[in-house]
């Protein structure tokens, strides 16, 4: 379970998180949506202390984080609760998609090199990169090295994968693979916190879409509630133009 107790975030003067309060169950797909510059990625960053907190409250998976009291401990361990897909995928050029994918296995977690090289095979033959495991990231498409960085978010053992637009820096013709991904990890209800633009893909997949504006969370509810029948003015705009694409 993920708990969020009023979470703020200045940067210098700048209050880019105004108090955000919410909680994600075992197994939910959260969907977050709002205008940008509205604080949605500092706001997945600082779930994992990519970004520290001004103050307030963080618990993913029993691991409880209050930013005016956390020691480097708590944070390491709340930090092994979630892992981030980010929007450039940010894979090390160096390394092959097997060894991007155990990396954090062997360093972070600590497992014996040959099981986590067969564990991140497995997830990168679920991704369908089955023939891909030697390629160095130069040598695959922007789909495709998603698809290796959904793979190492999916072998680690947190509890939450933190997508940060996933699919909004690859070329139009590679979005639909990701997706297809994503919407079966959904199926196996692995817990998952996505920030897109997608919208077909957060009326299809989400449990539940929370709207974003200026810092704050402005409503939040089923995709349905949130596309069909928004309460917020806000909401009501956004949704009315973010539908229109
Ligand atoms: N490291 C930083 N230092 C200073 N200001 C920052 C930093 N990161 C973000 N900001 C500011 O915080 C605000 C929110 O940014 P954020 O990236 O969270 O928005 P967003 O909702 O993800 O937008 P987008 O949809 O464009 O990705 C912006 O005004 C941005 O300039
Ligand atoms: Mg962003």
């Amino acid at each position: 379970m993920i708990k969020v107790t009023n979470l703020t975030k200045k940067f210098a003067e700048n209050a880019v998180l105004k108090g955000i309060d919410f909680e994600v169950s075992l197994g939910e797909i959260v969907v977050i949506i709002g205008p940008s510059g509205t604080g949605k990625s500092t706001l997945l960053r600082c779930l994992n202390y990519l970004e520290t907190p001004t103050s307030g409250c963080i618990e993913i998976g029993g691991i409880k984080v209050d930013s005016r009291s956390a020691t480097r401990t708590q944070i390491n361990k709340l930090r092994k609760q979630s892992s981030f897909v980010f929007q450039n995928y940010s894979l090390f050029a160096n390394k092959t998609a097997l060894q991007n994918v155990a990396e954090g296995l062997i360093t972070v977690w600590k497992m014996p090199k040959p099981q986590a090289l067969q564990l991140a095979k497995d997830k990168l033959i679920q991704v369908g990169l089955r023939d891909k495991l030697d390629q160095y990231p130069s040598q695959l498409s922007g789909g495709q090295q998603q698809r290796v960085g959904i793979a190492r978010a999916m072998v680690a053992k947190g509890e939450v994968i933190l997508f940060d637009e996933p699919t909004s820096a690859l070329d139009p013709e590679w979005v639909d693979e990701v997706l297809a991904v994503m919407k079966t990890l959904a199926k196996q209800q692995q817990t998952m916190i996505v920030v897109t633009h997608e919208m077909q893909f957060a009326r299809e997949v989400a449990d539940r879409v929370i709207f974003m504006e200026g810092g704050y969370i402005v409503e939040q509810g089923t995709p349905q509630q949130i596309f069909e029948n928004p309460q917020h003015k806000r909401t009501q705009a956004f949704v009315k133009r973010a539908l229109k694409y």
